[in-house]
Order: structure tokens, then C-alpha cells, then sequence
């Protein structure tokens, strides 16, 4: 059975491309879209790619994402929750119960920011974190969750 991966993005990152370009790059969420389906392609994985600005929403999406891993039919979660990254128990409560394997992932090298990006309520539930990698990260992370156990 194909697997899926899903690729869930956070508040403001629709604006990609046009937004603060010194920081995220000039490629647009489109582009990452396709970085992502290449990368999903190269390894016979199906792509679901969303983004959304409500934190609800992301939360619904997370709990699709957790059934369908229960049923065998979903590889992992590449969550790029933006902002909410920094604020949200609701997203951190919706992995941890959900048990979806996740890569916390930000475009930018968060850490190199301000102090309060510095803080993830994500990574505790995460499997694997990595930022600073600009869009290029997606595609790397889509790799790394070829390699895991179908
Ligand atoms: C981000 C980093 C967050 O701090 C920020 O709020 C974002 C994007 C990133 O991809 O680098 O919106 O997650």
C-alpha cells in the first residue's frame, strides 16, 4: 500500500515568497509544494501538502494525519507550525495524542533569531527537528522519513 506524507504549514507561510525575504528566501509556497512532491516522488510516497493560518485547523489536520498513520496507510508529518511553533500546547497536544511520527521543521536557524523563537513547545513530541536549512529543509526532511519503517 502507497503511504502518504504530510506537509502541514503554519500561519504566514502563504506569504512565502514576498515575505521577509532576507530571512525565508524568495521561493514561494508553490515552490516548496514542489520540492516536496519531487521528493515524495523519488521515493513512491503519496503527498498531502496544506498550509493554514488557524490554529484549529492545523489541529483537525494532525488528528487526520494520526488516524491515518493507526492505519498504516501514513509514513509521518513534516510540521512547519510557524509562530504557533512558539505558543501552541494545542498543536503539541494534538502529536503527543495523537502518537504521529514528526519533524519539526522551520525554514529559518531559529535559534539564531530572537530569544523568543528559541523555545519550541513542538520538539518534545517531535522525532527529529531540523531548521536553518531554507526550503531546501522540506525536501530533506521527506528523505529522512523515506528511510523509516513502512
Ligand atoms: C518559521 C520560524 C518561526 O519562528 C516563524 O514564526 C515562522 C516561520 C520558519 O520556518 O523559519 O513563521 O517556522
Amino acid at each position: 500500500m502507497t503511504q502518504s506524507v504530510f506537509v502541514l504549514n503554519g500561519p504566514n507561510l502563504n506569504l512565502l515568497g514576498t515575505r521577509e525575504p532576507a530571512v525565508y528566501g524568495s521561493q514561494t509556497l508553490a515552490d516548496v509544494e514542489q520540492i516536496c512532491a519531487a521528493a515524495c516522488q523519488r521515493h513512491g510516497l503519496e503527498l498531502v501538502f496544506r498550509q493554514s493560518n488557524h490554529e484549529g485547523e492545523l489541529v483537525d489536520w494532525i488528528h487526520e494525519a494520526g488516524r491515518l498513520h493507526a492505519e498504516g496507510k501514513l509514513r509521518g508529518l513534516v510540521l512547519n507550525a510557524a509562530a504557533y511553533t512558539h505558543t501552541s500546547v494545542a498543536l503539541l497536544d494534538a502529536v503527543k495524542g495523537t502518537g504521529v511520527p514528526m519533524i519539526e521543521l522551520h525554514i529559518s536557524n531559529v535559534h539564531a533569531r530572537e530569544a523568543f523563537r528559541h523555545h519550541s513547545y513542538l520538539s518534545a513530541a517531535a522525532k527529529a527537528v531540523m531548521c536553518g536549512f531554507g526550503v531546501a529543509g522540506y525536501g530533506l526532511a521527506i528523505d529522512a522519513m523515506a528511510g523509516w519503517k513502512a
